[in-house]
């Protein structure tokens, strides 16, 4: 089982779309553990997106993710970072699939609504700077069979 970060991003709030991307996320089958709607502070979004520190877009990156709230979850599932991935869409929103988030709801890379985990240490890395332990549940869902087919 595989947990993974989520941020509806200051765009995503702004538009009102929190409900609609959390329902994508539930209608998948993933599992929500964590949730709380947070301003990034400026320390805080410098951490989360340390990768991308030096490139061209990384300042600009760092106002629009602190510009306003932000709905940050953790989803929990088998492969959750790939699913979560997937159900987003591409980066650049010109460049996502039909049906994903970023090809229904958006239309640029500076304004893409959604953030979610890239790889096994980067989930454990982001988890670890956006909640505390405690803030993490871990609970059985009464219909795990029905997702999964595992109970
Ligand atoms: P995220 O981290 O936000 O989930 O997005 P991502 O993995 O799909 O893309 P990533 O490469 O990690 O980039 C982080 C965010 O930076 C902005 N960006 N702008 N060339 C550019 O102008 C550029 N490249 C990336 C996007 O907002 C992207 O989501
Ligand atoms: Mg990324």
């Amino acid at each position: 089982m595989e947990r993974t970060l989520v941020l509806v991003k200051p765009d995503g709030v702004q538009r009102g779309l929190v409900g609609e991307i959390t329902s994508r996320l539930e209608k998948r089958g993933l599992k929500i553990v964590a949730a709380k709607f947070i301003c990034a502070s400026d320390d805080l979004a410098r951490e989360h997106y340390k990768v991308h520190q030096g490139k061209p877009f990384y300042e600009g990156l760092i106002r629009y993710i602190t510009s306003g709230p932000v709905m940050a979850m953790v989803w929990e599932g088998p492969e959750a970072i790939k699913l979560v991935r997937q159900c987003m869409g591409a980066t650049n929103p010109v460049e996502a699939a039909p049906g994903t988030i970023r090809y229904d709801l958006a239309l640029s890379m500076s304004r893409n609504l959604i953030h979610g985990s890239d790889s096994k240490d980067a989930a454990d890395f982001e988890i670890g700077i956006w909640f505390k332990r405690d803030e993490l549940f871990s609970w059985k869902r009464e219909n795990e069979n029905c997702f999964t087919g595992t109970n």
